[in-house]
């Protein structure tokens, strides 16, 4: 049976849209989406409005969580821009997500299962460019987990690694946010994936060995690069438009 992941969608609404009619389209009924649904300069409480109605299984990420662990005047920028245009009701299915989700031998994760804001098949390297993390890295990460397929997100950069003796983990990459940087580190850390196609994966385990493929999706970011504009992120609406920053 096919499962289809989405991840760090970001208030993409355009983007969201796009996977799942993609998904659709497959006739692909299993949908998990790994967190961080709204926070960015873009559209989030549509994006809120259209996962509420789908009720798909989805798990907080840390950028979910800092929309309510903290006061308004201790948010980052990305949950400031939307904190004041969520109702009670987003929050409220914000609130309800799980740190992680198992579905048979399927264990679903933000970013690592032990950690909402840590990289894990990527780490910060030479430039402060993301780059793949090594195998030894990967698997101090791993725990006790006896799930064969594990699926994160957070990192925004699509990955397939096989663990020897051990499970395969997926990154799906981002649906809404090819590229960004975090400018309160000196220099920026870096992510670009370089193309602005809206990123999700399919995966399905056959004759005992777990596949996935890790799709793009053309769309049509222009309204979503708008928004960003209006709130001042050139940076942000570039990289919706060409999957760089500049
Ligand atoms: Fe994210």
């Amino acid at each position: 049976m096919k499962t289809a992941l989405i991840s760090d969608i970001h208030a993409n609404r355009s983007a969201l849209e796009a996977v799942l009619a993609d998904i659709d389209r497959r006739g692909i009924a299993n949908i998990i989406n790994l967190g961080d649904s709204l926070s960015g300069p873009l559209d989030a409480t549509g994006t809120a409005d259209l996962l509420i109605a789908r009720n798909l299984p989805t798990v907080c990420g840390n950028h979910d969580r800092q929309l309510y662990d903290r006061p308004k005047a201790d948010m980052g920028l990305w949950e400031s821009w939307i904190i004041d245009d969520l109702s009670p009701s987003h929050l409220a299915w914000i609130k309800s997500l799980p740190k992680i989700l198992t579905i048979d031998d399927m264990l679903f994760c933000h970013a690592t299962i032990d950690d909402d804001d840590e990289m894990w098949l990527h780490e910060m390297g030479p430039d402060a460019r993301m780059i793949s993390r090594d195998l030894t890295g990967i698997q101090d990460r791993l725990g006790a987990t006896e799930a064969t397929l594990i699926a994160c997100g957070h990192t925004h950069t699509p990955a397939l690694v096989r663990l020897p003796d051990g499970p395969t983990i997926v990154n799906p990459g981002s649906v809404g946010c090819p590229a960004f940087e975090d400018t309160r580190l000196d220099p920026p850390f870096i992510q670009q994936v370089g193309a602005p196609d809206a990123r999700y994966a399919i995966v399905e385990k056959t004759d005992g060995l777990w596949r996935a493929d890790l799709l793009a999706v053309p769309y049509d970011p222009s309204e979503m690069a708008s928004l960003a504009r209006a709130k001042g992120e050139a940076n942000w609406a570039r990289a919706l438009e060409t999957g760089w920053l500049a």
